[in-house]
């Protein structure tokens, strides 16, 4: 959580660094502040509230300089206050500090340095940081073709137990900013002459698309000329440059009111850039060129284990139905977060994977240690190209839908349930699935963006569903199998975005203690697909219909329900099991967004969330 941003180069560096932290609100956007580096003076402005507030303010006042950090806050350590906004000065001025993570020793560091003189003005561990950066400073001896800034910000760094994404400026030091990291994401854009440190490649990509992913223990030193890159002990690294091959287009909500609804509309786009190039010649199973694993390999795997948090959870859940379905291989999922505490025993023949968009997911990021810690090679399914999660695991499929912005994750969801699908045919290839069951099953995820444009033609009905819904408080979503998860998932959009109370359970469940809930004023999002339990589903309905509950049925156009049964009825087009829940997740997402849409809620930044998750 929280975005931060440095520009260091000959153009004025607010516009640049504010538009960079616009970028990165939905990291945090309780509160946000920039320094700039003015001759030999460092002017902070900082406030509570969005970005935009922080514009207006310095609006009034004139910050001008070509060196300067910025910070958008999620409030971790202290309220949500002027004083706790960052950047954070050291407190006999010479510092300015932006942080993003959490130092778990600031408050043994904050009573060594009260006990040396030093005062603090916020209740932030940053604020304890840069004063100690101060503190290493003060004692630092000037040595001959080294900065004396960076050697004290390395030297702090050193003592800090904690994670750290952090620019620095130093009064002394006009035109240098030095960056670090540990564990929170820091990008360093290379431009002519400039230079941009972000938390995030959206702060930066509408300057440069020439960028260096920082390692965890890396610092960076910039100054408008040239950069540096060295480690805590003092090594020098050799820079790779990457090339961003998104644009500041994709980073931008374009016609759409939301970032939430472009992303739920780019899914096609999506789906299709997901798949692109990874089908055998014979068109009968999957390929995937990053895993570092030979077939052979694979194929001795006795087990899966999936982790991951929150919606890319659901999409452990599916991948696990369509595994253990189709290849006949026993899958286990856990909560990455109960996962790395768990200390479950795994038999050595399990290939472990994780889930995660940002891949800097701080609980996926420990499980994915710990299983490696275990002797496991670990395999991730991750979007963010160059995140921690797809630097530290032994082989990965990137999910390539480009940024996904809406903190509600939508495009990046339904990828994943395409890239499990994939792995889940791959693996039944080379167990008993026929080559041409091989050859439906990779035709069928060849039509999933097609089917999902039918899907999305919805739009203006489920709009006018959730017009009539979005007055209810209370919401249960029901599916059997691989819809069971899509159940989960429809409810935690509606509560992420629409703050209603909402809950997923596979549809038998009901009668074993959800039921209760069910009156006139609690709807239910059931999902009906035709199939074999097809009949099942209707007798569950019927309980419903006879409570009075409202029944909103989401089925495929083969399944023909009882006349009067549902009060209202989504129809999506028939398809193959393993697209299902992609085409499912269609209608829950676009009916979440609308009902958020109609109580007045703030879709893109919903209250008390952030789109990565990288503190505990
Ligand atoms: C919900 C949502 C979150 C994330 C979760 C994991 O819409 O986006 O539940 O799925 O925080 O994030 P990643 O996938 O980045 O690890």
């Amino acid at each position: 959580m929280c975005g931060i941003v440095g520009y260091v180069g000959k153009q004025q560096a607010v516009p640049i660094i504010l538009e960079g932290l616009k970028r990165l609100e939905y990291r945090g956007y309780d509160s946000a502040g920039v320094c700039v580096q003015n001759g030999r003076k460092l002017k902070v402005e900082k406030k509570a509230g969005r970005v935009d507030n922080l514009a207006k303010k310095i609006a009034r006042h004139h910050l001008t300089g070509t060196t300067g950090i910025g910070h958008t806050r999620w409030a971790t350590h202290g309220g949500v206050t002027d004083a706790n906004a960052h950047p954070h000065l050291s407190s006999d001025g010479k510092f300015a500090l932006v942080h993003n993570g959490v130092i778990e020793n600031f408050a043994q560091i904050k009573a060594f340095l009260a006990r040396k003189g030093y005062t603090f003005r916020s209740e932030t561990d940053t604020e304890v940081l840069c004063n100690l950066i101060a503190y290493h400073f003060a004692k630092e001896p000037a040595v001959k073709g080294q900065s004396r800034f960076l050697e004290s910000v390395r030297k702090t760094l050193r003592h800090v137990e904690g994670t750290y994404g952090i620019a620095a400026l130093c009064v002394d030091f006009p035109e240098e900013i030095v960056a670090a990291r540990k564990a929170s994401p820091l990008i360093l854009g290379v431009g002519d002459n400039e230079y941009i440190i972000a938390s995030d490649a959206s702060a930066l990509v509408s300057h440069t698309q020439n960028v260096v992913y920082l390692k965890d223990g890396e610092l960076v030193h910039l100054t408008p000329s040239a950069f540096t890159l060295s480690t805590l002990d003092q090594a020098d690294v050799s820079p790779v440059v990457d090339t961003i091959t998104w644009s500041v287009t994709d980073a931008d909500k374009g016609k759409y009111p939301h970032f939430m609804l472009k992303e739920i509309f780019e899914q096609p786009a999506a789906l299709e850039n997901a798949m692109r190039g990874r089908f055998a010649a014979d068109g009968s199973t999957a390929n995937f060129g990053g895993l570092n694993i030979t077939p052979a390999e694979f194929a001795t795997m006795e087990r899966f284990m999936f982790c991951a948090c929150g919606t890319a959870w659901h999409a452990c859940l599916v991948t696990e139905h369509l595994i253990e379905r189709f290849a006949r291989i026993p899958v286990e999922v856990d909560y990455a977060s109960e996962f790395r505490y768990r200390n479950s025993p795994l038999d050595p023949r399990t290939l472990f994977f994780v889930i995660s968009q940002s891949g800097e997911t701080i609980d996926t990021l420990a499980a994915l240690r710990e299983a490696k810690r275990k002797g496991h090679r670990v395999m991730a399914i991750n979007n963010v190209v160059g995140s921690s999660i797809a630097r530290e695991a032994d082989g990965g499929i990137y999910q390539h839908v480009g940024p996904e912005i809406g903190v509600a994750s939508t495009k990046a969801f339904t990828s994943q349930l395409l890239i499990g699908a994939m792995v889940a045919l791959y693996v039944a290839r080379m167990r008993d699935m026929s080559f041409s069951d091989g050859v439906q099953y990779v035709n069928a995820l060849k039509s999933a963006p097609d089917l999902v444009r039918q899907a999305l033609k919805l739009a203006p009905r489920i709009k006018a569903i959730a017009k009539r819904y979005a007055k209810f408080h209370d919401m249960l979503f029901l599916g059997r199998l691989s819809l069971f998860p899509i159940a989960l998932e429809g409810a935690l959009k509606l509560k992420e975005i629409s703050y209603l109370h909402a809950e997923g359970y596979p549809a038998a469940e009901m009668k074993h203690g959800p039921i209760a809930l069910i009156s006139k004023k609690c709807p239910t999002v059931f999902f009906a697909p035709s199939g074999e339990l097809f009949n099942k589903l209707v007798s569950s309905m019927q309980e419903i219909k006879a409570l009075k509950g409202p029944i909103i049925a989401i089925v495929t156009a083969g399944a023909k329900l009882p006349k009067g049964l549902a009060d209202e009825v989504i129809t999506l087009p028939d398809c193959h099991e393993a697209v299902l829940p992609i085409i499912a997740s269609i209608p829950v997402q676009l009916l979440s967004y609308y009902i958020a849409v109609e109580r007045g809620c703030d879709v893109d930044k919903p209250r008390n969330l952030a789109k990565s998750v990288t503190v505990e």
